[in-house]
């Protein structure tokens, strides 16, 4: 079926110019972006959005990364979105991820993995819904 996912292009890639790479890639992969903006994300934003990690030893510096530099987050529409936008990512760990994908192409270390995804239709929605209005997708 034709689902949603959502996405962010991290600071590690919007720093080094490669919103249009990264995007190129989510396209060839047969994702269309349906909705996208560049937003530099509040501290509020960070910790709200990455909320179920709030306990990990992680979360702090994660929060520090992603409002480090501006992000794009985008909502991407296709055929099991969600899983085709996971395989094309690649690994969190770039160490782990295989060749072809974003990370194994552009990824710096775990933190700066250059793209967020969501793990499931379920968050998708969640996700979505945090950063856009439905009024901003247009399919
Ligand atoms: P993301 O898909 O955005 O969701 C949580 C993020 O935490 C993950 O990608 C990683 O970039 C980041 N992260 C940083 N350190 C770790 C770690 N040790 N294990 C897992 N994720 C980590």
């Amino acid at each position: 079926a034709v689902t949603r996912t959502f996405s962010i292009i991290k600071p590690d890639a919007t720093r080094r110019n490669l919103t249009g790479a990264v995007t190129k890639m989510l396209e060839d992969a047969g994702l269309r972006v349906v909705a996208s903006k560049r937003i530099h994300m509040t501290r509020e934003q960070a910790e709200g959005f990455y909320g179920v990690h709030r306990e990990r030893p992680f979360f702090n510096d994660l929060c520090d990364f992603m409002t480090s530099g501006p992000v794009v987050v985008q909502v991407l529409e296709g055929e099991d979105a969600v899983k085709r936008n996971r395989d094309v990512m690649g690994a969190t760990n770039p160490e782990n991820a295989d060749e072809g994908t974003i990370r194994k192409a552009f990824a710096e270390s775990i933190e700066a993995n250059s793209v967020h995804g969501s793990d499931s239709d379920e968050n998708a929605k969640i996700e979505i819904d945090f950063f856009f209005s439905e009024d901003e997708i247009v399919g």
